[in-house]
């Protein structure tokens, strides 16, 4: 009988998306196939604590009281496994529980989705699925992908980044900043940040300066933005050097706009798969989506989010998740589903990608010998 593959699955963290990235996990987990995986749980708590055990995600979700062991990662490439810490006789004492073959980290937003977690698998020289650092980070900060997205020349709405330190320094001269993107509505968010957490419309300039002050709870960098009338679209990538796109989806949300609330509250908003689009339209955000991720270096997966000006059906891109929901009503698997891809087939195929470019960076010499 071959070795299973030993498969560690990352959730919870330190993050505003904490108990979204458990909904996901749990479907994950139940996705992969115990034949061919071993998988080894681990949670990282809102404090940033990493459990081991048979059942972290009960215990993350429900509090079930579970013998758990604290575990750590090493960024050594040559103690590239987890290790449990345990207590004796006053001494931390660690002891290493098995080497792991691929990470999925189902993290949402900080120290997660954001380059932090990624360094630490390339430190410790593991396999992971998804995004590299570079893409991972520049994914994340909604300020530098428009940035990267303006470069080459996708098209994205109006936009400044503004700092937060700017603002409680000088608020009127930044809220001026601000409504020089556009006249209202205004959208203000943090730049990095996910689940519309911090997110919001401003009419004017009272609810700016209030929504600029809530948005730097989340973040030192704040992003304004035009406010459009907009359709939602969503699509899928999945691949590394050649990477394929699903059909396009389309959220309508009930509420005024996809907030935290409509995401994961609001059971109402519907989920039009495919998205009704012109065929030309069709190919056309296909072909941005694929660009977008090619262009941040894009790994593994992606769901890249687009608003569609009602008006004049042009098409902006919004932002990229390089780690998205991932439960079995989230769009990116769904998205995969109804184009031929069921959800284990899924993963799978994730981690092929994974195990792919972990061998693809072993071709890679690190250093550089004057003698040959
Ligand atoms: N410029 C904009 N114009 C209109 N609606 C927007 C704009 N930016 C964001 N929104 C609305 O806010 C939601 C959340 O913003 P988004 O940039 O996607 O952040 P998050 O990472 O939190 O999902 C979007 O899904 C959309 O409904
Ligand atoms: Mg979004």
């Amino acid at each position: 009988m071959s070795e299973k593959l030993r498969v560690g699955v990352l959730f919870g963290g330190r993050s505003g998306e904490h108990e979204i990235s458990l909904l996901s996990a749990r479907s994950v987990l139940q996705a992969l196939d115990p034949e061919k995986y071993q998988i080894v749980q681990i949670g990282i708590t809102k404090e940033g604590n990493w459990l081991t055990g048979a059942d972290v995600i009960g215990f993350l979700t429900e509090g079930n009281a579970q013998s758990l062991s604290e575990a750590v990662l090493l960024p050594m490439p040559g103690r590239s496994c987890l290790y449990t810490v345990q207590e004796r006789d006053g001494e931390e004492i660690l002891n290493a529980l098995g080497g792991l073959d691929v990470i999925i980290p189902v993290l949402h937003g900080t120290y997660g989705e954001d380059g932090t977690m990624q360094g630490l698998f390339e430190l410790a020289d593991l396999a992971y699925v998804g995004a590299g650092v570079l893409a991972s980070s520049v994914g994340m900060d909604k300020g530098v992908f428009k940035d990267v997205m303006v470069a080459r020349d996708i098209p994205v709405v109006p936009y400044r980044v503004l700092l937060r330190g700017v603002f409680e320094e000088d608020p009127e001269r930044v809220m001026d900043q601000a409504e020089s993107v556009s006249g209202y509505p205004l959208f203000v968010k943090p730049a990095n940040m996910g689940s519309s957490v911090g997110v919001h419309k401003c009419r004017d300039r009272a609810e700016l300066s209030a929504a600029l002050e809530d948005a730097s709870r989340y973040d030192r960098r704040l992003l304004v933005e035009k406010g459009i009338e907009a359709r939602e679209i969503e699509l899928s990538v999945l691949g590394n050097q050649e990477p394929r796109v699903s059909i396009p989806g389309e959220i309508r949300p009930t509420a005024e706009f996809y907030s935290y609330e409509a995401k994961y509250h609001d059971q109402s908003s519907e989920l039009l798969i495919p998205a009704p689009l012109t065929e030309e339209e069709t190919v056309y955000v296909q072909r941005l989506a694929l660009r977008a991720f090619k262009a941040i270096d894009g790994a593994g997966m992606a769901r890249v989010d687009f608003l569609m000006d009602r008006e004049t059906n042009q098409m902006y891109l919004n932002e990229l998740n390089t780690i998205p929901g991932f439960t079995p009503i989230s769009m990116y698997p769904k998205l995969w589903k109804e184009s031929g891809l069921d959800y284990p087939a899924l993963i799978d195929a994730l981690i092929e990608l994974a195990l792919e470019r972990r061998k693809d960076k072993d071709r890679t010499v690190w250093t550089y010998d004057r003698g040959k």
